[in-house]
């Protein structure tokens, strides 16, 4: 087992914290979470992405020396940082893998929150002395968090609406796109799907779709651009953001399935006659064994 908690326990219990307390991470969750980094480096489409913890030792003023957030982050004494190289996928593979080591740290109960945006990407990529080739699409700082969310913090988080959550019928399909998967129809598959739903997400858009085949476990799994993301990775000289949330939604829906005993295994398998509405673009295929 992955985690020493139910997944999908582990999921619920995970927010985006902002503040944290001055306090270096222990010894032994240090060398808990070195480890899983280490084991945690290739994603479902094969890309390899390495993760570096990044930790100031008590007394130490220099580690986190320049490794600007902004003004998001208040206090981190670490932070999660990783470099993948280019391919078609890899950005999805990095989401994945990345929240892999967000639920783990939060199962050791500690805070994360995804940046993808507010953080220093030249001197954290100097940090993991990413190549030259090599992209940081998004960190973490990784800590105890402080007992109250911030002024700033509670800000943040009702300027992105943080708290809400589309609903069912906006997200999930049978078939088609223009039909709503009722929950009785999803089966035991409910509990995955619910799980992508209450994921985060860049800006917390939700720009995960996902068409159920009728009849057969096999969920066909897209993203659909929120307006003004048509090309947010190369305007905003940004990650593309959205490609990290499908990667994200693939992480939440895989490891709660497995954890229900439910099988299966991603594919390349877009089904050919169906229509698209805008900025949708299909990712990839979950194939279930039955
Ligand atoms: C790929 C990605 C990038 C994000 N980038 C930032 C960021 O740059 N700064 C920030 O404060 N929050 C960032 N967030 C956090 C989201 O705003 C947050 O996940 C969302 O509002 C939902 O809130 P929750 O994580 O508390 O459930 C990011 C989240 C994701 C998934």
């Amino acid at each position: 087992m992955l985690y020493s908690k139910p997944v999908t326990e582990i999921i619920k219990q995970r927010s985006s914290r902002r503040s944290y307390r001055d306090q270096p991470l222990d010894a032994d969750i240090q060398k808990q979470l070195m480890e899983f980094l280490v084991k945690n480096n290739v994603g479902p489409f094969t890309s390899s992405v390495r993760f570096s913890l990044v930790a100031a030792q008590p007394g130490d003023s220099d580690t986190l020396k320049g490794l600007g957030t902004y003004g998001f982050i208040k206090g981190a004494r670490a932070f999660i940082v990783g470099a993948v190289k280019p391919s078609e996928k890899n950005l999805e593979d990095y989401g994945y893998l990345m929240e892999r080591i967000v639920l783990f740290a939060t199962d050791l109960g500690l805070g994360t929150c995804w940046l993808g945006g507010t953080f220093n990407k030249s001197n954290f990529s100097k940090k993991i002395e990413a190549a030259e080739d090599e992209l940081v699409p998004a960190v973490s700082p990784v800590g105890y968090t402080a007992d109250k969310r911030s002024v700033t913090e509670r800000l943040v988080r009702w300027g992105a609406g943080s708290k809400m959550r589309l609903p069912w019928e906006n997200l999930f399909f049978q078939e088609n796109f223009n039909t709503p998967l009722p929950t009785e129809a999803a089966g035991a598959y409910a509990v995955p799907l619910e799980m992508v739903r209450i994921g985060p997400s860049a800006s917390n858009k939700q720009p995960w779709r996902i068409v159920k085949e009728p009849g057969k476990p096999v969920f066909h799994f897209y993203l659909q651009r929120s307006k003004g993301y048509e090309q947010s990775g190369e305007k905003f000289h940004m990650a593309d953001l959205q490609r990290l949330d499908m990667g994200i939604a693939m992480c939440h829906f895989e490891l709660s399935a497995k954890e229900m005993g439910l099988h299966g295994t991603w594919e390349l398998n877009p089904p050919v006659a169906l229509s698209l509405p805008e900025r949708t673009k299909y990712i990839a295929s979950w194939q279930g064994e039955w």
